[in-house]
């Protein structure tokens, strides 16, 4: 049985040469959650995620995983290694590949270039592969080039991409950001898949309709620190969040 906390955040502050892009940030990330992570531009949302990968050093205070791995220490690729897997905007499939190799180049990562090229793939690996292209919607056309998906499928891809590594913990930085609103759906219906006791899912989203239906707790950031944490509910009648963000 997996630790309650997944991620573990605790009065951390990152500056920039004199500016605090997050100020005493505390707070709990736990499996079996989706946590949306709500806020204004420039409330720091991204730059925790640069944080939890390794991406950006805290300036100082704590970012650990799983309460014993302080990731403070640990570099983007050990990050990564330890199961933390982000979804940037914008994708990094490989267009002229199609949606099964795309996945098989991601389920090989992580080993040297050659053995990547010459490794045949187990029959779990297979297996999971058609998992993952089930669980992301593209099942019904394995053969089909990335380059010409929609732009919606591209970020199913990517998200497949992460998946076929069993991540414990999956960030998704704005992910149905241009997505049309039948996309942004289909999107809502896979992050409720991804649901499980042994993964922590953290979403960034300024679509409010989106995260009030994908989200388990909402916890709001402005300038660096968090404003406010709770249900959907709960933070949509906060004066304050309305004040600084919901209500403009
Ligand atoms: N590498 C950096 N160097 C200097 N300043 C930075 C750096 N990264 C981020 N910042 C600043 O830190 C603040 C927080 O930025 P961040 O990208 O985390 O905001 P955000 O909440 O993700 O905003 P958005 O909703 O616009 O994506 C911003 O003022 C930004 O300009
Ligand atoms: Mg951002």
């Amino acid at each position: 049985m997996k630790q309650l906390t997944a991620i573990y955040v605790d009065g951390l502050h990152v500056n920039f040469s004199g500016f605090a892009a997050i100020t005493n940030l505390t707070m709990d990330i736990r499996y079996g959650e989706v946590r949306a992570i709500i806020g204004p531009n420039g409330a720091g949302k991204t730059t925790l995620l640069d944080v939890i990968t390794g991406k950006t050093r805290p300036t100082s205070g704590e970012v650990y995983l799983d309460k014993t791995i302080d990731l403070s220490r640990h570099d983007e690729a050990s990050i990564s290694r330890h199961g933390i897997s982000r979804k940037f905007q914008k994708p990094s499939i490989f267009d002229a590949l199609n949606i099964e190799q795309n996945l098989e180049l991601a389920i090989r990562r992580g080993r040297g270039y050659v053995d990547m090229l010459r490794s045949r793939l187990s029959g779990e690996q297979h297996r999971k592969i058609g998992e993952v292209m089930d669980l992301i919607g593209l099942a019904a056309s394995p053969g089909q080039l990335a380059g010409t998906l929609s732009h919606g499928q591209k970020q199913w891809l990517e998200i497949g991409m992460m998946l076929v590594a069993n991540p414990q913990v999956l960030l998704l930085d704005e992910p149905v950001a241009g997505m049309s609103d039948h996309e942004t759906q289909r999107t809502a219906e896979l992050i409720a898949r991804l649901k499980s006791p042994e993964r922590a899912v953290v979403v960034i989203e300024h679509d409010m309709d989106f995260v009030g239906q994908v989200a388990d707790l909402v916890t709001v950031l402005h300038e660096g620190s968090v404003l406010g944490e709770g249900s959907m509910d709960k933070i949509r009648n906060d004066p304050r969040v309305i004040q600084v963000y919901l209500g403009r």
